[in-house]
């Protein structure tokens, strides 16, 4: 449990953002308390400061006493009348951003690349939480090495907690061998709830797997949850390529900003003779992007290593290696783009 003088110091490395030095010193941050429990509790005064700036205040006084080992923190609010900031979407309290990572096929390995997006967000520091809305095929489970069934506390879903980040996946509340049939809005209404009652604690960003397509789940999530933006995963052969575009265009047309495309599968280097093979063809995803206007975040190589370690359930952006390095890569574009 940190003592106060821990998390004050770690506090007084934060500098105001109006000037006139840090954070303790100009008193915007009072009222410091470490509790019991080993949470912290303080008062932010947002004085002075526009929406955005308030909201990355508060996500670094967020962050720093969580790193100096409180393990919640409580932060008060305090502004001028008229001038408090609406601090984050209404719709889902104490989750900053939310992040929708889509494809229009399945199968593209959306789900692999939304785990250790957020795995390696977490890495960098932010409060990660992930949703499996993939209601058809939740995959989140086994690429977390999840088991069991989800708990319930105080009526909110509790997600499970694996290499730094908090999961919830359909996967937890269903009977894996059993078929999960249901109607759209069904659909829609579980992740809705899924989203909203699960208790994620304060987050910088939530990263949603949606289901492949352009379907009901993804136009509730854009209308309802309101994302900060979307990224499109896809390989590079044309036939995906094609329903990668229509995602772009239907994010558009919802007005959820798409942050950028992930290229997977790009190429295969031939473990035996060396040769690069381009087995989907290469560069398309890039090509895409660039003719949609959005931008390229990055291509991810067919590799034998990162498939085995994805059906172990042990997220390659958790370890060391080249696949950690390029997803760490990703993460610190997408956190620059959704201004985390
Ligand atoms: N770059 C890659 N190299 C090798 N295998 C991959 C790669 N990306 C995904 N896979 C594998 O492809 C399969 C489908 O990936 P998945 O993430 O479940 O796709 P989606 O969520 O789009 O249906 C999984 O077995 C996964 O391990
Ligand atoms: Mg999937």
């Amino acid at each position: 449990m940190p003592d106060r003088e821990t998390l004050a110091a770690a506090l007084a490395r934060i500098a105001d953002p109006t000037g006139g030095g840090d954070v303790v010193a100009t008193g915007r941050a009072a009222g410091l308390v470490a509790k019991a429990d080993g949470s912290a509790g303080l008062v932010l005064s947002l004085d002075g400061l526009d929406v955005r700036t308030a909201e990355r205040l508060h996500a670094a006084v967020d962050r720093a006493v969580r790193a100096a080992g409180a393990s919640a923190v409580t932060i008060a609010t305090t502004a001028e009348r008229g001038a408090a900031p609406a601090l984050r979407p209404a719709v889902v309290p104490g989750v900053r951003t939310i992040l929708a990572v889509a494809s229009g096929k399945g199968g593209v390995g959306k789900s692999t690349v939304a785990v250790n997006l957020a795995v390696a967000l977490a890495r960098q520091g932010f409060a990660v939480g992930l949703l499996d809305a993939d209601i058809y095929g939740p995959s989140v489970p086994t690429l977390l090495g999840l088991r069991g069934r989800g708990q319930v506390a105080d009526k909110r879903l509790v997600p499970a907690e694996a290499f730094g980040i908090r999961a919830l996946s359909m996967g937890m509340m269903t009977d894996p061998g059993k078929a999960v049939i249901w109607r759209g809005p069904m659909a829609s209404a579980a992740m809705t709830q899924m989203v909203e009652q699960g208790d994620w604690g304060l987050l910088d960003i939530l990263v949603v797997d949606l289901p492949p397509g352009t379907g009901d789940i993804q136009l509730t999530l854009a209308q309802k949850l309101k994302p900060t933006g979307a990224v499109i995963v896809s390989t590079p052969q044309d036939l995906a390529l094609v329903d990668a575009r229509r995602a772009i265009a239907m994010f558009a047309e919802v007005d959820v900003p798409v942050v950028g495309v992930i290229e997977n599968m790009a190429n295969f280097v031939c473990p035996s003779c060396g040769d690069d093979i381009d087995i989907f063809g290469h560069g398309g995803a890039r090509g895409a992007a660039a003719t949609a206007g959005v931008a390229f975040l990055g291509d991810i190589p067919l590799d034998l290593g990162l498939r085995l370690a994805s059906d172990r359930g042990t997220p390659p952006a958790a370890g060391e290696g080249r696949s950690a390095t390029m997803f760490r890569g990703i993460a610190d574009q997408v956190a620059t783009a959704l201004a985390l």
